[in-house]
């Protein structure tokens, strides 16, 4: 085995900490540089691990040549320029998420990193979570046949942040696992919130996403809630799926339940929607710390020179939806289309709401077809 990789870690306030302990465990690489601006923080984390050296500039990271990869977990808005400098600067890196604040800031990193040969990587934690993978094994084996939808519920109190809203913060996490889950991205977004505590920064928000063939997902995520909830309903054809984060055993619950339509019927006593309610299993899911799976998987993509499991093109794909949600919540919850085509440069709200209006209409008439004549 060749040298430990040096990895230095810019932001060490609520999350950078949880990096720091497992960048320091694991083998293959060695915590050598940690940085925060707030020179209490900085003492705390350098008590622990008195090993790394610690700077109070982020910029004496970039600077030194033999730092490998530097891991970002500074407040959203900082993570372009600090990940920016570091590609420059020819280091591998691995930014929290959401990767940026805009998609061109997303196009512009995935560029740099493509041109300069290096690893970018975006910390979607839950993918790297042996639940998130036992589903999407679930998934793939086709035991819950077609996805329908998938609802999912993520609500604390706080953390408040100021420069981000709820959305931001808290649905990438949602976002990346539906989009693992379904494999494809969405055709349109449409968000509403409110923003109770902070002017113009939105605490609740419920986004809806719009997928070929009618299938859809919920997203609500709120700063203002009394419990911590963390929950995920993926509905398919023939099983339901239950996933609840913060449940301390049985976090992936199977339901055998479906509804089905009869085939044909010629009067309306025939017509009767068949209910289905089977058994409900727990598969086994063995315990491990994903963040620990997704440093390792950093670590072992600079080693192998491999591609991660979320790269830049997906941290992109997650700020392309959050962007276009922004929109939407600007226009009060009009739905955005996230398919360029169908975007022309003038008149972008009307081909949206044009396309849209085709895929109520769509369903309307798929709907149709099924209401019994008397
Ligand atoms: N992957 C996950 O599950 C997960 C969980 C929580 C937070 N996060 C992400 O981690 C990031 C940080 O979140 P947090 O809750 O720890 O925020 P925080 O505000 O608690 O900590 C951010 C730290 O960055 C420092 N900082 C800011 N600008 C800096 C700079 N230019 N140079 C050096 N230090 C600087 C601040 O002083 C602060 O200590 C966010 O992007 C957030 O979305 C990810």
């Amino acid at each position: 085995m060749g040298n430990p990789l040096n990895i230095g870690i810019v932001g060490l306030g609520y999350w950078g900490p949880n990096l720091a302990r497992n960048f320091n465990a694991l083998p293959g690489c060695k915590l050598a540089m940690v940085s925060d601006r707030d020179q209490s923080r900085l003492t705390h984390v350098q008590a622990l691990y008195p090993s790394a050296r610690g700077e109070p500039d982020y910029q004496s990271l970039i600077d030194n040549p033999a730092l490998d990869a530097i891991v970002i977990a500074t407040p959203a808005k900082t993570h372009f320029p600090i990940a920016k400098a570091s590609l420059l600067a020819g280091k591998h890196t691995l930014v929290e998420k959401p990767l940026a604040c805009s998609v061109a800031e997303c196009e512009e990193l995935v560029d740099l990193a493509h041109s300069k040969g290096l690893i970018l990587m975006v910390s979607h934690t839950f993918l790297y979570s042996p639940e998130i993978a036992k589903i999407k094994e679930i998934v793939d084996s086709g035991d819950v046949g077609e996805i329908r939808y998938i609802s999912t519920r993520r609500l604390n109190l706080g953390l408040f942040q100021n420069d981000i809203n709820v959305a931001w913060d808290l649905a990438p996490h949602d976002l990346s696992i539906i989009l693992h889950i379904m494999g494809e991205s969405p055709k349109f977004v449409n968000c509403q919130g409110s923003a109770h505590i902070t002017p113009g920064i939105e605490d609740v928000t419920a986004m809806s996403l719009q997928f070929e063939n009618q299938r859809s997902a919920v997203i609500q995520s709120s700063w203002l809630d009394p419990r911590k909830v963390r929950e995920m309903t993926i509905v398919g054809s023939k099983r339901m799926i239950l996933y609840d984060d913060v449940a301390t055993q049985e976090k992936i619950k199977i339901f055998d339940a479906r509804v089905e339509q009869p085939p044909h019927y010629d009067t309306f006593a025939e017509f009767h929607y068949a209910y289905h309610h089977g058994d409900m299993y727990v598969p086994y899911v063995k315990q491990e710390e994903p963040l620990k799976n997704e440093c390792q998987h950093f670590i072992d993509c600079i080693i192998d020179g491999e591609t991660p499991l979320t790269n830049g093109k997906n941290g992109t794909e997650v700020v392309r939806i959050l962007e276009a949600s922004s929109e939407s919540l600007k226009r009060n919850g009009e739905p955005i289309s996230l398919d360029r085509s169908e975007i022309s440069e003038k008149g972008e709200t009307t081909a949206i709401k044009d396309t849209f209006s085709r895929v109520l209409s769509q369903k309307k008439q798929n709907r149709d077809k099924f209401v019994p004549s008397y």
